[in-house]
Order: structure tokens, then C-alpha cells, then sequence
């Protein structure tokens, strides 16, 4: 498929009818639907689908930048770029293809990138999707040629919820976070799990490989798990940063929340053949489910 720039999109589908859809605009997800067909990503009435910029939805990927602390563009430029598929990846782990429906794309360079950022590398992403709708997300980076260079990653991923003021994050209990809303001030997480009532834009630390967003009133509880990835982003805008974005509806951060798998804290060093892996699975299932197993 194509969308309506003239990009092309690649639609994953397995048997039992789970699907999801990756654009080559940024690598990025955008769609992700369970076997009855609903939506599990957000994305937003308003959203743009319109290069340079990455449309308000999905998994966004924060490619070598994750916000604006840096000399890169807000989150880097790997969500505004247009990837190719990338027709012959080096083998994967048999547990990463066995059973799966997937797409290789490929990220590299081109010669107006090198002055922004001078670092021949190449970023391989596998987007697959199991016989049972699990969705996971690979990366692989390397420093193909040169010095040595550091990045941050982060999956921005829009769950779609049916209430913000209904969910709750388990997981990040008692870790410790920088605020994005302090000039990424170090505080402690304090008792149990988190809830939402004002804007977040935090970023864990050292959080555990297997998270858990909890929607009461969808039942639904969305399963994060991660390797290779630290650190973990909450962000929701709620009412007023919502009304100062064009590409979100006013009310529509109550049926968003971001949760990034991501390594920031510490950037991601690669010296000359180096690669790296960073993994995500998530996987969406009913909450009494959870609380029976
Ligand atoms: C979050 C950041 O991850 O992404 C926020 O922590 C930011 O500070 C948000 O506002 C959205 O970023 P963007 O560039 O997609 O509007």
C-alpha cells in the first residue's frame, strides 16, 4: 500500500487476524490491531501524514536524539526520514522469524544527513507480528566506518486507552526518574503504581525488563517487554499542552498515553563494526487475564 504521499506502507496480517501496518515515513508503526480487529495504537484525529515531520501516533522512533537536549532536531531525524526495505538482512535469532510474519527495513545516511550528524551507521528494524497479534520491534545499529559515536533510542509508543484517568503503570514503582517538566531533575517514584492526573513527561531508570499498562475500563492490560532498553518514558500532555499542539485534538490526550521503551540516561557508544540490539514485544491482553496468572 501507499499512503496519500506516495509512501509506501507495508501491511503485516497473520492468520487468526491481527495486523499491523509500518510506514517506510520514519520506520514507523502505525496501526497495530488485535484479532478483533480494534485499534491498540493511538493516532491522533489531527495527525498529519505529511513528511518531514513524524504524523502524532503510533511508535514513533527517537533515533539518535531523544528530546530536545542535544544539537539534533527535537526526538533526532531517524521518525523524518523515509527508510527502505531492506531485501537481505543479516540472520536474526530463529526465536525472531520462527512463526512470525515480519519487514526488514533500513536506515543509513545519505550524504546531506553526514552534516548534522557525521556517523556512517546503519539501523536495521525488524517489525513483526506473532500468530497470536504479539507485536515486536528490533534494532539493530551499527558503526559501519569511522569514529566512535553515541545515541539515545526511544520506541514512542501511543497506546490507545479508553480513559487516561482509568489507567495505571505497574512496574515503575519506587525507581527513581528525570522530569522533563524540571529541566530533567533527578525525584523517587513513591508508592504504588502510577496513575494519571496532570501532565507526565518523565523518564525511569533502570526499570525492569517487563511492564504493565492496566486499562480498567477497556479490561484490556498492555504487556511491555524490552531488552537491551533501560530506561522507560510516561508522557501525556493533558488539557493545556494539548491545546497548543496542532496535530492533537484538545480533548483527545484522555485517550492517549506514551510509553517508550528507550535508552537515554546513558547514551548507546559504538565503536568502528559494533552493533547494537535493543528489543520490544508488546502484546495486548484481557486484564482479568493478568490478574488470574
Ligand atoms: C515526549 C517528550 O516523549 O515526546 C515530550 O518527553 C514531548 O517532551 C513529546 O513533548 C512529543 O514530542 P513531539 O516532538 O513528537 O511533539
Amino acid at each position: 500500500a501507499r499512503d496519500w504521499n506516495g509512501i509506501e506502507q507495508v501491511v503485516l496480517r497473520v492468520p487468526r487476524g491481527a495486523s499491523a501496518k509500518v510506514s517506510l515515513h520514519g520506520g514507523q508503526v502505525i496501526s497495530w490491531k488485535n484479532e478483533r480487529g480494534e485499534e491498540l495504537l493511538f493516532t491522533s484525529s489531527k495527525a498529519i501524514f505529511k513528511p518531514p515531520k513524524a504524523m502524532r501516533g503510533g511508535i514513533p522512533i527517537c533515533f539518535p536524539q531523544f528530546g530536545n537536549c542535544g544539537s539534533l532536531e527535537q526526538h533526532g531525524f531517524a521518525r523524518n526520514k523515509v527508510w527502505s526495505i531492506d531485501d537481505d538482512p543479516p540472520t536474526l535469532h530463529s526465536n525472531d522469524s520462527n512463526g512470525k510474519v515480519f519487514v526488514d527495513l533500513l536506515l543509513k545516511p545519505m550524504e546531506d544527513d553526514l552534516k548534522c550528524w557525521p556517523h556512517c551507521f546503519e539501523f536495521r528494524l525488524r517489525v513483526s507480528l506473532s500468530m497470536d497479534g504479539n507485536l515486536t520491534l528490533i534494532s539493530r545499529i551499527r558503526n559501519i566506518n569511522g569514529k566512535q559515536f553515541s545515541f539515545s533510542i526511544a520506541y514512542h509508543t501511543y497506546f490507545s486507552v479508553s480513559n487516561i484517568s482509568e489507567v495505571r503503570v505497574e512496574g515503575l514503582e519506587t525507581l527513581d526518574y528525570l522530569d522533563n517538566l524540571c529541566q530533567r531533575e533527578r525525584f523517587t517514584e513513591q508508592g504504588d503504581a502510577i496513575t494519571f492526573e496532570s501532565e507526565v513527561d518523565r523518564i525511569y531508570l533502570g526499570t525492569p525488563n517487563v511492564v504493565a499498562v492496566l486499562d480498567h475500563e477497556k479490561k484490556r492490560t498492555f504487556v511491555i517487554r524490552k531488552e537491551g532498553l533501560p530506561d522507560m518514558v510516561l508522557w501525556n500532555p493533558w488539557e493545556k499542552k494539548s491545546k497548543s499542539m496542532l496535530d492533537l485534538g484538545d480533548d483527545e490526550y484522555k485517550q492517549m498515553l506514551c510509553v517508550d521503551a528507550a535508552a537515554i540516561e546513558r547514551p548507546i557508544t559504538l565503536k568502528t563494526g559494533e552493533e547494537w540490539t535493543g528489543r520490544l514485544e508488546i502484546s495486548a491482553v484481557p486484564s482479568s487475564y493478568c490478574s488470574d496468572h
